[in-house]
């Protein structure tokens, strides 16, 4: 593989939120399993497992349980500033930034836990450590599946309201997931329905440090800020 192919890759990678609700073929959700379970992780424990979820009455309901999070969130954000619109109901949730719950395909990432807690050397790492070092192998194989997502010209989102503790209980329950499984995130695929708005890049130059680099170097706070604001809109200082 030519470097070139891979900056094409790492720059047409997306979140697309508007899917055709199309089936996708079986063929494709097992290469994107396929490039994923190749990902690296802390300790090589490959802690992951992967739930392939079409039936349509358990992609409503974990739709629900989701849209029922991230309407929380909206009043949680009107709760500081009223000025801010709240969706009347959880239906309302559709029509914002995206369309996830017709995506024909939701692929939900667990992670196993006991991976690092049996591990007879994890004395001598702190928990902070073993779950930094736990997630972010997660993430890696997060990212290999949407990678493979690209390449095959499907839509893909990451869901992380599935994080949340009330969804995360629910959609266990749900699909009879054991406790000692942590739901790391969820991914919506399906054939793209729209196409994603050029984003907001920070400038490479900027931050790419040298050798000794003092605080001067790097942003400062009023720059992070003026960032939030250009990618997500006004903040609260
Ligand atoms: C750890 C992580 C969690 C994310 N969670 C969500 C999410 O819950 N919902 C969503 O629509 N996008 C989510 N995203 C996608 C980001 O919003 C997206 O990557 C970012 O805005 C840049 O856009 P791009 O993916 O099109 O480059 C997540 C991305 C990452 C890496």
């Amino acid at each position: 593989m030519k470097y070139e192919d891979l900056l094409e890759l790492a720059k047409n990678r997306r979140s697309i939120r508007r899917f055709k609700p199309d089936p996708i073929p079986n063929e494709y959700i097992d290469k994107i399993i396929e490039v994923a379970h190749w990902a690296p992780s802390g300790f090589n424990q490959q802690p992951w497992e992967f739930v392939v979820i079409k039936k349509p009455e358990l992609k409503k309901q974990i739709s629900d349980y989701c849209k029922e999070q991230l309407l929380l969130g909206h009043k949680m954000n009107a709760a500081i500033d009223p000025t801010l619109k709240v969706p009347d109901s959880i239906h309302a949730m559709e029509t914002e930034g995206g369309n996830f719950s017709v995506a024909p395909v939701f692929i939900l990432l667990l992670g196993d836990h006991r991976s690092i807690q049996l591990m007879p050397s994890s004395h001598q790492y702190g928990t902070e450590y073993l779950n930094n070092t736990f997630n972010a192998g997660l993430t890696c194989s997060f990212l290999y599946m949407q990678l493979a997502a690209t390449t095959l010209g499907l839509a893909s989102q990451w869901l992380s309201a599935v994080q949340a503790p009330y969804v995360s209980f629910m959609v266990k329950e749900l699909l009879g997931i054991p406790k000692y499984l942590n739901i790391y995130d969820m991914m919506a695929l399906g054939f793209p329905a729209a196409q994603p708005k050029p984003r907001t890049i920070r400038n490479v130059v900027k931050m790419l440090h040298h050798d000794y680099c003092g605080p001067g170097a790097f942003r400062s706070d009023a720059d992070v800020l003026e960032y939030i604001q250009q990618t997500r809109g006004v903040v609260e200082p």
